[in-house]
């Protein structure tokens, strides 16, 4: 699989197979994360890789009760040990970085036959709590991963590329 396809073909998961993802798996898809591009290659992204199903239970509730947050035989806490860096462009490094990870690990899971989501809907705080999680470390997202249950749906409700795209200046 190529990268365009398993841009194609991803999408999000919100139903899993009761069925762990092997560890070779795991691993090369945090290795995808590890070597995404940071911001003054700061590297801020951390995560927390949760297995345990009573844990994953409870990161459920702290995900507003998502059922499929307690399915998914993997969650990872993406989180930020941050000095909250802005760039010169205004913008705050660590959510962009953190995000590029988390987007690496997405579309490699696609390729080793695994579904994600996902979920920026968390009290941050509660997952704090129950990973131990200190508290000047940022959690950016938590990501659902694990064998779909379905096949992966096709339809993509997008904007097209003429409501999005410009070309030498901004058009009204
Ligand atoms: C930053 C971010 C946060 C999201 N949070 C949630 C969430 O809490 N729960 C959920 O079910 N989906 C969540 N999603 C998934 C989006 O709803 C989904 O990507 C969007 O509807 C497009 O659908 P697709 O991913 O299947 O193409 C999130 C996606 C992003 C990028």
């Amino acid at each position: 699989m190529n990268v365009y396809e398993a841009i194609k073909t991803r999408r999000s998961i919100r139903s899993y197979e009761d069925r762990p993802v092997e560890e070779d798996k795991l691993h090369r898809i945090l290795e995808a994360a590890r070597l995404a591009p940071s911001a003054s290659n700061l590297q801020e992204w951390r995560f927390v890789v949760v297995r345990d199903a009573h844990i994953r239970k409870k990161l459920m509730e702290a995900a507003k009760g998502q059922r499929f947050v307690g399915e998914a035989s993997v969650v990872i806490a993406c989180c930020a040990k941050t000095d909250n860096h802005v760039m010169s462009c205004g913008q705050l490094c660590y959510p962009i970085d953190v995000a590029i990870a988390i987007e690496h690990m997405v579309l490699k899971a696609v390729e080793e036959g695994l579904g994600t989501c996902w979920i920026g809907a968390f009290y941050e705080q509660q997952v704090k709590d129950i990973l131990e999680i200190p508290n000047d470390i940022r959690v950016v997202e938590l990501l659902t991963l694990g064998y779909p249950a379905k096949p992966y749906p096709t339809h993509k409700d997008r904007l097209s590329l003429g409501e999005i795209v410009m070309h030498e200046r901004w058009r009204q």
